[in-house]
């Protein structure tokens, strides 16, 4: 099968970008990390895309007059560098529905809960995972999912559980999750790239 070429959007440190990032320098994932954005100059996933030699720009919509140009040129860049699909990690801004719609079915997010439970507008963050100690619940855990034009509302691609202690912080709790997301993300690209989930 032919490599997969991955733009990853990113806002802030891109431990799940690098996550993906290691295992396809591991072979594990039949893709090739094409090139980074990020709204945020000043981000961890930059500082990633540079010591990883990946392409990378910086790409926010206050450098553009009007949301028509700053989408126009988005999607001229994921066109030139032949992007098959779209990474987000962490990315804190909705991606504008022009991308959606060019890009249909091929960006995938990853939500550190279980899904459809604690998503939604406002639901980021340790927002999530204080949500989730409040509701005392017993499991909590991670969704991959395809990302339409609703938060947090797309297909449902895989998901994986942690136990939520009594004794917990919302802290311990998004240490737990993120240790499962470095797992379950580059996993579920996997298995997008070798065929085994057809987006
Ligand atoms: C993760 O918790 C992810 O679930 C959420 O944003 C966070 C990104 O962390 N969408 P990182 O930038 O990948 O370290």
């Amino acid at each position: 099968m032919q490599k997969l070429n991955i733009a990853f959007f990113a806002s802030h440190g891109g431990s799940n970008m690098q996550a993906i990032i290691d295992a396809i320098k591991a072979n594990n994932i039949n893709a090739v990390p094409v090139l980074v954005i990020s709204n945020n100059s000043n981000s961890g996933a930059i500082e990633r895309a540079k010591n990883e030699s990946i392409k990378y720009y910086h790409i926010s919509r206050l450098n553009f007059s009007t949301d028509e140009e700053f989408e126009a040129y988005l999607l001229q860049v994921l066109k030139d560098e032949k992007i098959d699909i779209i990474i987000l990690a962490g990315y804190m801004k909705m991606v504008p529905i022009s991308i959606i719609n060019h890009f249909k079915g091929r960006i995938l997010n990853i939500h550190p809960a279980l899904l459809p439970k604690f998503g939604g507008k406002g639901m980021y963050g340790m927002n999530v995972h204080k949500a989730v100690i409040e509701a005392k619940e017993n499991i909590s855990g991670a969704t991959v999912h395809v990302v339409d034009e609703i938060y947090d509302n797309g297909r449902i691609l895989a998901q994986m559980t942690v136990p939520v202690y009594e004794t917990d912080t919302a802290e311990d709790l998004q240490k737990r999750v993120l240790a499962i997301e470095h797992i379950i993300y580059p996993d579920t690209v996997a298995k997008i790239a070798n065929g085994e989930i057809v987006l």
